[in-house]
């Protein structure tokens, strides 16, 4: 069986999406599609693709094509995953899901619907690190979690564009790249029922434009004119059974260094993803730290994503079902959303328990 692709948003990321269709034996690429006219043919020649649209309905309107992957800003995630999904097509839609609650129950209901599929685009959760920390979760290797702890910190590194543009992106670092750790540690503490939160964010330093002699990655249609979205946000996120979750990440701050950690802190054992997998044991009442011997003992972007997207042709041909499925979404909404919420009000906010 061959599923026919279309790509919706010809920017930065699709160019990992086309690369793993590409590669897959099952694929045809038939159709990209972008706002920015040249941006799509531009992917449509690398690839070897026939169609190219500036309209999403267009694209949608075709027969031949089983699934797409949305790959454009996030404000427009809710929308266009509604109209392909109502379209016939199978979605694999990017994080963040979308920019609220309410577009993010929406969703739910329209998957719900159609009957098709939907795989959100947490990456991370496909990666050969996360695979072996489930494969020791499952064995009880590490016993129940108790205790998470991310941070996802940039000295520098607001990418301008979309990313700083409020009304497009839904906010800064902590829906582009929090969302990420977040729910690396939520999926692995295995998705706990959110009790409270308690969050931060902080918009004291700007975008830094100022800035010289330190290169960091810029959006395409990067300006330095315009930013209203925060510079870094920190969390304390409790659960129903207990476990707590704290979080902090940045689009600049006054570090020294960038950091990415990602530790989970059992009652038989720990683990650090990033940035190296590493798991903490106690044997004949010694301590051991542990290092798997594997390709990548960090997140490797490229096998990331071919990971994930093998993975959603596996789901459109029915074999499999996904690893990230619509309501882990609409959780990871609720957590983001309350974090902002909680920030605004200045204290904690409590969740229903049902
Ligand atoms: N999973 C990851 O690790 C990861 C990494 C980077 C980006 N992303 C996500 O991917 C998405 C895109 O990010 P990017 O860095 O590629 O941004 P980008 O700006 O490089 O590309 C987005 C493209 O979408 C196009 N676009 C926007 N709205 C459109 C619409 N309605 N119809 C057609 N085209 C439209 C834009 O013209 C642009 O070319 C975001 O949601 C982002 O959060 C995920």
């Amino acid at each position: 069986m061959t599923i026919g692709i279309g790509i919706i948003g010809a920017g930065s990321i699709s160019e990992m999406h086309l690369r793993a269709y590409h590669e897959h034996p099952e694929v045809k690429l038939l159709a990209i599609c972008d706002l920015n006219e040249s941006r799509a043919q531009a992917k449509a020649e690398k690839y070897n693709i026939p169609y190219t649209y500036q309209d999403v309905h267009e694209l949608l309107a075709r027969e031949d094509i089983d699934a797409v992957s949305i790959c454009t800003w996030n404000h427009s995630h809710a929308q266009i995953s509604i109209a392909a999904l109502k379209a016939g097509k199978h979605v694999l839609v990017e994080k963040p899901l979308c920019t609220s609650v309410e577009d993010a129950l929406a969703l739910q209901e329209t998957v719900k619907a159609t009957g098709k599929q939907l795989q959100v685009g947490f990456v991370r959760r496909y990666a050969s690190n996360t695979r072996i920390v489930r494969s020791f979760i499952e064995n009880d290797d590490i016993g129940p979690i108790y205790y998470a702890k991310a941070s996802c910190i940039r000295k520098l590194g607001n990418p301008g564009g979309w990313f700083s543009d409020k009304e497009r992106s839904g906010g800064g670092p902590l829906i582009d790249v929090g969302v990420h750790v977040i729910d690396l540690c939520w999926y692995l503490m295995g998705r706990p029922k959110v009790a409270s939160i308690s969050g931060n964010t902080y918009s004291r330093l700007g975008n830094r434009s100022n800035i010289q002699n330190l290169s960091y990655y810029k959006a395409a249609d990067y300006r330095a004119d315009h930013n209203d979205v925060e510079d870094m946000a920190n969390a304390l996120i409790r659960f129903e059974n207990g476990a707590s979750l704290i979080v902090d990440v940045s689009f600049t701050l006054h570090a020294k260094e960038d950091e990415l950690t990602v530790k989970l802190y059992g009652e038989r054992g720990g683990v650090e993803l990033e940035p190296e997998l590493t798991f903490i044991t106690e044997k004949h009442n010694t301590i051991l730290n542990m290092t798997p011997q594997i390709d990548h003992l960090s997140f490797n972007f490229q096998k990331g994503f071919q990971d994930e997207i093998y993975h959603f042709i596996e789901v459109c041909e029915g074999r499999k079902e996904t690893l990230s499925p619509v309501e882990d979404g609409v959780e990871m909404m609720k957590i983001l959303s309350g974090i902002y919420e909680s920030s605004q009000l200045g204290k904690e906010i409590q969740f229903q328990t049902k």
